[in-house]
């Protein structure tokens, strides 16, 4: 695994929530939270990343991630490229190294990295420049970090010490970089329970989230839960099932409102977007009183400037 701490111990890369401690996660929260605004609030602006420039590399699609690191990057000042792709001499065979190598000769200063293949973020990170970080906007279905962060800002939000609560993230966690990386960091956050709810072509292997309690049934693991995770079918990471056809799944998976109501009264229900309402949620829910998902999307502009923040941070005064 690429290390992410500079010799000083501060923090160059995010590539993982995998080995931060409790303590850089609070940190990261605590910075955050400073960083969110009310709805309708001026945003915050800063110089913090005057100079430095930011580079978003997304090989798979991306509303929130991409748009919230640029906004992000901007707010604090920097400089933002969106590669596109396509548009790339990606399109005509040139590697992500190459890419990453010819951006970096350009100043790029920060690369966010989203990509479909296990390793990329870790592996750009190995080979660039000692003052140049990278961070993962979203490693397969391994790490998704800045998820990671703004789900944790979000439960901490709504309810408080996690010591106390009960977590099920519900639906296709074997192909989930966003359950992965709430695994990691609730883990490091002391969570009381960590609940996972799927149906046995969508549970992870059993080597893996160590710590949570499996459930096959939606109602069963449903039962006073304080937060309810809910997760898109990664249809792009598997082979078609006739047991995810969507008005099949729905029935059997799907969060309605008579099913939330076996959670705990005051419970939050999440959801890392995009949604396909009518398969995983239903509108109801994702609508209703108990979701948290426009919270999710505001918290992740503030994650990712304090991110951002923190990587800088690092560099030291000559930057
Ligand atoms: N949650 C999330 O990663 O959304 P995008 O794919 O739109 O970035």
């Amino acid at each position: 695994m690429t290390e992410q701490y500079r010799p000083d111990g501060s923090l160059r890369h995010l590539l993982t929530l995998e080995g931060l401690d409790r303590a850089e996660i609070e940190r990261l929260l605590e910075r955050a939270q400073g960083y969110v605004r009310a709805p309708g609030a001026p945003n915050p602006r800063s110089t913090t990343l005057a100079g430095i420039t930011v580079a978003n590399l997304f090989t798979e699609p991306s509303t929130r991630t991409r748009v919230s690191f640029e906004l992000a990057a901007k707010r604090l000042g920097a400089e933002v490229v969106n590669l596109e792709v396509q548009l790339s001499s990606r399109a005509k065979g040139e590697s992500m190294l190459d890419t990453a190598y010819t951006l970096e000769a350009l100043h790029v200063d920060i690369f966010v990295i989203r990509d479909a293949e296990v390793g990329v973020p870790g592996l750009i990170a190995a080979h660039v420049a000692p003052h140049v970080s990278v961070v993962s906007g979203g490693e397969a279905h391994v790490s998704h970090p800045t998820q990671g962060l703004l789900d944790a800002l979000t439960i901490r939000q709504r309810k408080g010490d996690f010591r106390r609560l009960a977590v099920a993230i519900v639906g296709d966690v074997r192909h989930s970089r966003v359950a992965r990386s709430a695994w990691q960091v609730l883990r490091t956050l002391g969570t009381a329970e960590l609940r996972i709810i799927a149906p046995p072509l969508l549970m992870p292997e059993r080597g893996e989230f160590a710590g949570c309690t499996r459930f096959e049934r939606l109602e069963e693991g449903l039962r006073d839960a304080d937060v309810v995770m809910m997760l898109r079918i990664q249809r792009e990471r598997m082979a078609l099932d006739a047991s995810l056809e969507p008005a099949r799944y729905f029935a059997e998976y799907g969060l309605t409102a008579p099913r939330l109501a076996l959670a705990h009264p005051a419970a939050i229900v999440l959801h890392p977007q995009p949604m396909n309402r009518g398969v995983e949620i239903a509108s109801e829910v994702a609508d209703g009183p108990q979701s948290a998902i426009r919270d999710q999307v505001r918290n992740g502009v503030a994650v990712r400037m304090a991110v951002l923040h923190a990587l800088v941070a690092g560099r030291g005064p000559d930057r």
